[in-house]
C-alpha cells in the first residue's frame, strides 16, 4: 500500500527519493510523486503510473535540493490520475504533503474548509488535511510544526504523513497513527520510510515511530515528540536486512527468487531453534509466557490472506500435538465481532509484514479484553511484533514479491516448533519429538528436492496458462494448502480459482466440473489418501483434467491424471511446506506466461496498511 520516502541531508535529494520511491514498489501503488525544497522554493511532480514514468518526466536541474519527500499512492479516495497523486500542496504552494493512511472524517473537514473559502483540485482524503494545516496556521499564526500538530488532534482515521515547507529548507516533519514510518540516521543525513526498503542501501540505523509520535528532522539533528508535544528517547535498532536482500540478485522476478530461497529461509528460521543434539526446542521470543501458552485453554489465530491459510495448518498442528482447542478467524471479523475472551484464551497474530490494518486492530482488540496476544511476523520491528506480548519471527528475510511464497512456508515452519515445543514433555514422547525434530531438520533438503519440479511445472503451465478456472482439492493439513494455491494463481495470473477441501466437492464444485477445468489434487500419501484418490476418480469419470501432487515413486495416480508431479514423502505435520511450492511455481509460471506484473500484481498491494 502507499509508500512515503523522505530525506535531509547534504546529498541530490531527486534521484535519491526516486531509488527509494523504486524499492517501495513493491507495496503496490498505482501514482507517484515528489517534492523538493531548493533555492528555487518547493518544485512538486507527480503523476499516474510507474516510478520508472516520474523519472522520465522530469529533468534533473528541474528538481535541485537536498530535502524532499515522495511518495507511491494506491488509490482509495479518488481514482488514480495526476492530481490525485500526493504530495499535495496548500493553495499557495508553499508547503507539500505525503500522506498514507485515511482520513475518516474528510467529509466533514472538506465541507467546513470550503466554507471557509478553501479550493479542492483533487478527490483525496489527503488534501483536506493539507488545507486543514493550512487553516490552523492562518488563523493562529503558529509555525507550520505546531500548526501540523494542532491539525492532527482534528483528524479521525490513520495517516503517515511528511511535510516539507518551501520557507524552512532545513527542516522534514513527520508523523503517524496507524501507518507504519521508519526514521533513518545516516552520516550527517536523516530519512523517514515506510519501511526499511529506502534506507537499506544508506544507513543500518532506524528509529521506530509508534502511533501518536511525531518526528522533526533537522540537518544535524532530530526530535521525536507526541503529537501533544511530550519530548520522546528514542531506542536505536540495527536493521537486519541487507541490499542483496532486496534485489532480484539475477532474477526476474522476486516472486520466483522467493519461491527458489525457501530452502536457505527455513534454514534462517529454525536456526538455533530447533535442536535435534538436545531433543528440544528453543523458540527464545516464547520463553517468557510458555507456561501461560502451554496453560491455554483455548489459542485463537487472527491473520489475513495467505497468513491465515497459514494459520489454518496451524490449528491442525496445535491440536493435534497440544491437544489444545483451535480456533482461525480473519482478523478483519474478528475486530468487529465483540469476540468473546477470557482468561486462559490466547491469541497469536500472524503477519508477513507486522503492518496489516485488520490483524493489528484485532491485536488490539484482544489486549483490550485481557488476553496474552502473540505475534508471529517477519519483519523485525514492525507494529504488530512490537505491540504483541511476545512472539516468534520467521527470519526468512523481506519478501518483496506480493505474493506471499516464503512466508508461508515459514509461518508453518514457525507453527509446527510451537505445536511440537507445547507437546514436549506432555503428549510426546522423548522418542516422538526425535522423529519431530529430524523431520523438521531434514526439512531445507527436501524443499531443495522439490524445487527441482520446477521445469516440469513449467511446461504444464505451457497447457494451462489459457484456462479461466482452477480447482484446488486437499484435505486434513492439505486443505489449507488448497485455498493457498487457488489465492496464489488468482492474485498473480488473474484466474478464478477456488479451494475446497476435497470431499466437499461432491456439495457442490463438482457441478463445475467438465474437460475445461483443470483440478489440482495434493495426494500425498498420508491418512486421507484413498479418499483422495476416490474423488480424483470422480473429476476424472466427468473429464475434469487433474493434475496431482503426489509422493515420489508412487504411480497409482498416472492414469487417472493428465500430469502428476512427485515430492520426497515427509511426515504429514510438515507437508504442506512441500507440497505449497509446486503450486507457487505453478501459479507463477502461467502468470508469467500471461504476460502479467507478476512481482506487482494490479490492485494488490504488499502491506495492506488500510481496512
Ligand atoms: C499473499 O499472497 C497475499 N498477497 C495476502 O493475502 C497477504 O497474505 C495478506 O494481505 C496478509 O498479509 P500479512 O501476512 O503481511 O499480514
Amino acid at each position: 500500500m502507499c509508500g512515503i520516502v523522505g530525506y535531509i541531508g547534504d546529498k541530490p535529494v531527486a534521484d535519491l527519493l526516486i531509488t527509494g520511491l523504486r524499492r517501495l514498489e513493491y507495496r503496490g501503488y498505482d501514482s507517484a510523486g515528489l517534492a523538493v525544497v531548493g533555492d528555487e522554493g518547493l518544485r512538486v511532480e507527480k503523476q499516474k503510473g510507474k516510478v520508472s514514468d516520474l523519472a522520465e518526466g522530469f529533468a534533473e536541474h528541474d528538481l535541485v535540493g537536498t530535502l524532499g519527500i515522495g511518495h507511491t499512492r494506491w488509490a482509495t479516495h479518488g481514482v488514480p490520475n495526476d492530481v490525485n497523486a500526493h504530495p499535495h500542496t496548500n493553495s499557495a504552494g508553499d508547503f507539500a504533503l505525503v500522506h498514507n493512511g485515511i482520513i475518516e472524517n474528510y467529509g466533514v473537514l472538506r465541507k467546513r474548509l470550503k466554507e471557509k473559502g478553501y479550493t479542492f483540485v483533487s478527490d483525496t482524503d489527503t488534501e483536506a488535511l493539507v488545507h486543514l494545516i493550512d487553516n490552523v496556521r492562518a488563523e493562529t499564526n503558529l509555525p507550520l510544526e505546531e500548526a501540523v500538530r494542532q491539525a492532527l488532534t482534528q483528524v479521525i482515521g490513520t495517516y503517515g504523513i511528511a511535510i516539507v515547507s518551501a520557507h524552512d529548507p532545513n527542516t522534514l516533519i513527520a508523523a503517524r497513527k496507524g501507518s507504519p514510518l521508519i526514521l533513518g540516521i545516516g552520516e550527517g543525513e536523516y530519512f523517514i520510510a515506510s519501511d526499511a526498503a529506502p534506507l537499506v542501501e544508506h544507513t543500518r540505523q532506524v528509529v521506530y515511530l509508534n502511533d501518536g509520535e511525531m518526528v522533526i528532522l533537522h540537518r544535524e539533528s532530530y526530535e521525536v515528540k507526541t503529537v501533544e508535544n511530550v519530548s520522546l528517547e528514542k531506542e536505536v535498532h540495527e536493521l537486519e536486512w541487507s541490499l542483496g536482500q532486496i534485489e532480484k540478485d539475477g532474477y526476474d522476478h522476486f516472486m520466483f527468487k522467493e519461491i527458489m530461497e525457501q530452502p536457505e529461509a527455513l534454514e534462517d528460521c529454525m536456526r538455533g531453534r530447533v535442536r535435534p543434539e538436545e531433543n528440544t526446542i528453543v523458540l527464545g521470543g516464547l520463553i517468557d509466557v510458555l507456561e501461560r501458552l502451554r496453560a491455554a485453554r483455548r489459542i485463537v489465530i487472527v491473520a489475513c490472506g495467505t497468513s491465515w491459510h497459514a494459520g489454518l495448518v496451524g490449528e491442525y498442528l496445535i491440536e493435534q500435538y497440544a491437544q489444545v482447542p483451535v480456533e482461525v478467524e480473519y482478523a478483519s471479523e474478528f475486530r468487529y465481532r465483540d469476540p468473546i475472551l477470557g482468561e486462559g484464551d490466547v491469541v497469536i497474530a500472524i503477519s508477513q509484514s507486522g503492518e496489516t490494518a485488520d490483524t493489528l486492530a484485532a491485536v488490539r482488540e484482544a489486549k483490550r479484553k485481557g488476553a496474552l496476544v502473540l505475534g508471529i511476523c517477519n519483519v523485525v520491528g514492525s507494529t504488530i511484533a512490537r505491540e504483541t506480548d511476545a512472539g516468534v519471527y520467521l527470519h526468512a528475510g523481506p519478501e518483496i514479491g506480493v505474493a506471499s511464497t516464503k512466508a508461508f512456508t515459514c509461518q508453518v515452519c514457525v507453527l509446527a516448533m510451537i505445536a511440537l515445543k507445547l507437546a514436549e514433555n506432555r503428549s510426546l514422547t522423548d522418542a516422538e519429538l526425535a522423529e519431530g525434530l529430524r523431520a523438521l531438520h531434514a526439512l531445507p533438503e527436501k524443499v531443495r528436492e522439490v524445487l527441482k519440479v520446477n521445469e516440469e511445472v513449467q511446461r504444464m503451465a505451457q497447457v494451462y496458462r489459457y484456462a479461466s478456472n482452477f480447482l484446488y482439492l486437499g484435505r486434513g493439513y492439505n486443505f489449507p494448502v488448497a485455498l493457498e494455491g487457488a489465492l496464489k494463481l488468482k492474485e498473480i495470473s488473474y484466474i478464478h480459482a477456488e479451494g475446497y477441501p476435497a470431499a466437499e466437492m461432491k456439495h457442490g464444485p463438482i457441478a463445475l466440473i467438465d474437460r475445461f477445468m483443470p483440478v489440482v489434487f495434493i495426494a500425498t500419501r498420508d491418512r486421507t489418501y484413498d479418499k483422495i484418490v476416490s474423488n480424483i476418480e470422480e473429476v476424472a469419470a466427468r473429464q475434469g483434467s487433474v493434475i496431482a501432487i503426489t509422493d515420489q515413486g508412487n504411480g497409482e495416480l498416472d492414469a487417472l491424471c493428465e500430469y502428476v508431479l512427485r515430492i520426497p514423502s515427509i511426515e504429514e505435520f510438515i507437508s504442506p511446506i512441500l507440497t505449497a511450492i509446486p503450486l507457487q511455481l505453478l501459479s507463477y509460471h502461467i502468470a508469467v506466461m500471461r504476460g502479467c506484473d507478476v512481482d506487482q500484481p494490479r490492485n494488490l498491494a504488499k502491506s495492506v496498511t488500510v481496512e
